[in-house]
C-alpha cells in the first residue's frame, strides 16, 4: 500500500527542464535588491519596447508616468517558468505573486526611479513600522543578548540579520506572526491566502519555496520550561546517513487551486525517516511517528500544498533563527525570551501543528505526546541552512539554465555560490558538509576566480549600493542525493550579484532600504550602462528584446568565463 502511494506520487513528480529564476535569501536586503532589479529591468524593457528611438532611452532619467502606463512588471519574468526563492526573497516572491499593491509599487518605481526611495518608504517601510509597533525601549534590555545570539547562531552576523533579530525579539512574537505582520502590512496578503489561489495577473510560474527540515538525531526542543522542566524534544532516525539539515521545497503551479505539488518535496530517501519524541516530565513518556515516506508526512504535505497558507510556507523559508531549537543553550535563551523561532508542521498541516505547539506550552501529557507521534510533528527552518542561493533546488527541479540574483555585503562575494562546487567550503556554521557539492565542475576556486572577472555596472551617486556584478558560469552537476540531482547534467548559471552596505544602526535607519531600491533601479536604467544592460542583462529577462540587438552599435558580448 505504502509502495503504491509512493509510486503514484513519483509518477507526478517530473522535473521542469527550463529557465529558472533563483533569488537568494538575505532578509529585507534581499527583498530590496530584488525589487530594485525587477523594477529597473522592467523600466529598460518598457523603454526598449516603446521605441527604438535612442533619445527616449537617453531621457530615461526623467519621470514620465504617462509613457509608462502600459508597463507590465510581470512581463520581465516571462522568460522563467520557475522561480526558486529563499527566505527574504520568498517574501519578495510572495508579494510579487499575490499582491496587486506590491506590483503597483514596483511599477511606480519603474516609472519614476528618481522617487523610488520615497515610494518604497511610504508604501512598504512605514506601513510595516506602524504594524510592528516596535519601540526602542522595548529592545534596550535584550540588545546585547540578541547580538550574542545572532553571532553564536549564524557566525559573524551581517547587519541585516541583527536588524531582523532586533525586530523579532522586540515584538516578542512567533516567527509565523512576524511574517504574517510583514506580508499583511507591506502587501495586504492575508493570513488566509492559499498557495494555490489566483495570483496577480501575469504570474503563471511554478514557485519553489525553498527551506530546510530540521532533523537532529535527538534534542530539538519543542517545549522547554524556564527551569528546563518540562522539556519535550524530538529527533529523527533513518537507516542511511541523515544530515541534521535536509533541503526541502514546497512547490506550486501558481493558480492551480487545491492541487498537489508538481515537484518532489525532498529527494527521495532510500530509507524512510522516523521521528522520535521524548518528554522529560512525570508520566509523559515517549512517542514515535512510525516510518514516514515521500515528504516525511506520508504524502500529506505535497498533497495539500495548494491549500497551505502563503504566510506559513514563506515563514518556513525565512525562519532564520530556527536552528536555535537544535541546541540546549539556545533553547534556554529562547525559553527566557518566550520566542518561537521555528515553523512547525506535520501530517495535518501548519495550523494543526501550531495549535499542538501552543497546547504543549501550557501543559504536557501522554496524549499530547502520542499526538506528536501520530502527526509526525517537526520543525522547518530557513532555506539558508541548506542552500541560501536557491540554485540547488532550481537544478533539482530540472533547470538547465538559472538566472541567479544574489545580494551581498559590500563586495562581489562568491562564497555562497562557490560552496556548491567541488572543493568548496561551507560558509554558515553547522550546515552539513555532506550536502555538497551540487556541481562537480568547475572547481570552487575557479568559481571564485570567475567572480573576480564579472562585468560590473557603472555606479553614479550611490551611497549604499557598492557593486552590481554579473557573469556566466557553465557548470556540470555532481550526483547529489540530498538535493536529488543526477550527476553529469550541464547547467548554465547567469549570476547577478547586488552588493550593498547597509549600515543599519538601530531603529532609526530603515529608509536605507528605500535608497537601495532606488540606487539599484537607477543603475540598471542609467543610460551610461545602456549597452551592457541591453546586450547582456536584458536578454536574460526579455527574450523578445533579441530583435533589439540589431540596434546595437557594438555586437553583443557573450562572455564565457569558464
Ligand atoms: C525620438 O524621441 C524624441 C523624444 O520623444 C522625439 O523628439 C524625436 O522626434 C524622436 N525621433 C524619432 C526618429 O522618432
Ligand atoms: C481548497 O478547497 C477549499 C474547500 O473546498 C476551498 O475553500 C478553498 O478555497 C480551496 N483553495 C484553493 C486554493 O482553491
Ligand atoms: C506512514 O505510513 C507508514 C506506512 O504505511 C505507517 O507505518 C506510518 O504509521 C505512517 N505514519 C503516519 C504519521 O501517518
Ligand atoms: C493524496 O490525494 C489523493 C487524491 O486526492 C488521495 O487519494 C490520497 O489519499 C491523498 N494522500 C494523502 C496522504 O493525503
Ligand atoms: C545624489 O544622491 C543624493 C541622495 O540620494 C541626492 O540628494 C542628490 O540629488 C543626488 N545627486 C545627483 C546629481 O543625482
Amino acid at each position: 500500500m505504502a509502495l503504491l502511494v509512493r509510486l503514484a506520487l513519483l509518477a507526478l513528480l517530473r522535473p521542469t527542464g527550463a529557465v529558472t529564476l533563483a533569488l537568494q535569501g538575505g532578509g529585507i536586503r534581499a527583498l530590496a535588491s530584488d525589487a530594485g532589479l525587477v523594477a529597473g529591468i522592467a523600466r529598460v524593457s518598457h523603454l526598449s519596447h516603446l521605441s527604438h528611438n535612442e533619445s527616449i532611452y537617453k531621457q530615461s532619467g526623467d519621470s514620465d508616468q504617462t509613457k509608462m502606463d502600459t508597463l507590465n512588471v510581470m512581463r520581465v519574468l516571462q522568460n522563467f517558468d520557475t522561480v526558486s526563492s529563499v527566505s527574504g526573497s520568498s517574501w519578495f516572491a510572495a508579494e510579487l505573486f499575490f499582491s496587486n499593491s506590491f506590483v503597483e509599487l514596483l511599477k511606480g518605481i519603474a516609472s519614476s526611479p528618481f522617487t523610488a526611495s520615497v515610494q518604497f518608504d511610504q508604501q512598504w517601510i512605514q506601513p510595516w513600522l506602524l504594524a510592528t509597533d516596535v519601540q526602542e525601549p522595548k529592545f534596550d534590555g535584550i540588545q546585547s543578548l540578541v547580538r550574542l545570539w545572532v553571532k553564536l547562531l549564524l557566525g559573524t552576523g551581517d547587519e541585516d540579520t541583527i536588524f531582523l533579530a532586533q525586530f523579532f525579539f522586540a515584538s516578542g512574537l512567533s516567527w509565523n506572526h512576524f511574517v504574517d505582520v510583514l506580508l499583511k502590512s507591506t502587501a495586504g496578503i492575508s493570513v488566509n491566502r492559499q498557495m494555490g489561489s489566483t495570483p496577480v495577473s501575469g504570474a503563471s510560474h511554478t514557485w519553489l519555496v525553498d527551506h530546510t527540515v530540521l532533523l537532529p538525531t535527538s534534542g530539538a526542543c519543542i517545549r522547554q520550561g524556564k527551569l528546563i522542566f518540562p522539556r519535550v524534544t524530538y529527533g529523527a532516525a533513518a537507516d542511511g546517513v541523515l544530515p541534521a539539515y535536509l533541503p526541502a521545497k514546497f512547490s506550486i503551479k501558481l493558480g492551480s487551486g487545491n492541487s498537489s505539488a508538481p515537484l518532489s518535496y525532498i529527494a527521495q530517501p532510500e530509507e524512510p525517516i522516523q521521528f522520535n519524541f521524548r518528554g522529560l516530565c512525570l508520566g509523559c513518556g515517549s512517542a514515535s511517528s512510525g516510518a514516514l515516506y515521500v515528504d516525511m508526512a506520508n504524502g500529506s504535505l505535497i498533497n495539500s500544498t495548494g491549500a497551505f497558507p502563503v504566510v506559513q510556507t514563506v515563514a518556513a523559508s525565512s525562519a532564520v533563527f530556527g536552528s536555535a531549537i537544535g541546541g540546549f543553550v539556545f533553547s534556554e535563551i529562547a525559553a527566557q525570551l518566550t520566542a518561537e523561532v521555528a515553523v512547525w508542521i506535520g501530517t495535518k498541516g501548519f495550523e494543526a501543528a501550531d495549535e499542538l505547539y501552543d497546547t504543549l506550552q501550557s501543559h504536557v501529557d501522554a496524549d499530547l505526546m502520542s499526538e506528536l507521534g501520530k502527526t509526525a510533528f517537526h520543525a522547518l527552518i530557513d532555506g539558508g541552512f541548506s542552500d541560501g542561493t536557491g540554485i540547488a533546488q532550481a537544478v533539482s527541479a530540472g533547470a538547465s539554465e538559472v538566472v541567479v540574483v544574489l545580494n551581498s555585503f559590500s563586495t562581489n562575494q562568491p562564497e555562497y555560490v562557490a560552496q556548491l562546487f567541488q572543493g568548496g567550503t561551507v560558509v554558515k556554521p553547522a550546515v552539513p558538509k555532506e550536502l555538497f557539492p551540487v556541481f562537480q565542475s568547475p572547481s570552487a576556486s575557479a568559481v571564485q576566480t570567475a567572480f573576480t572577472e564579472f562585468e560590473t555596472l557603472k555606479l553614479h551617486n550611490s551611497s549604499y549600493l557598492k557593486v552590481i556584478a554579473f557573469g556566466k558560469i557553465q557548470a556540470t552537476t555532481a550526483e547529489n542525493k540530498f538535493f536529488g540531482i543526477q550527476g553529469g547534467r550541464d547547467v548554465t548559471l547567469n549570476i547577478i550579484n547586488i552588493c550593498s552596505e547597509l549600515s543599519i544602526g538601530f531603529f532609526a535607519n530603515f529608509e536605507n532600504y528605500g535608497h537601495l531600491v532606488q540606487e539599484v533601479a537607477l543603475t540598471i536604467s542609467d543610460p551610461a550602462n545602456r549597452d551592457v544592460v541591453l546586450s547582456q542583462l536584458m536578454p536574460l529577462f526579455d527574450s523578445s528584446l533579441n530583435s533589439f540587438r540589431s540596434f546595437q552599435s557594438t555586437p553583443p558580448l557573450r562572455r564565457q568565463f569558464i
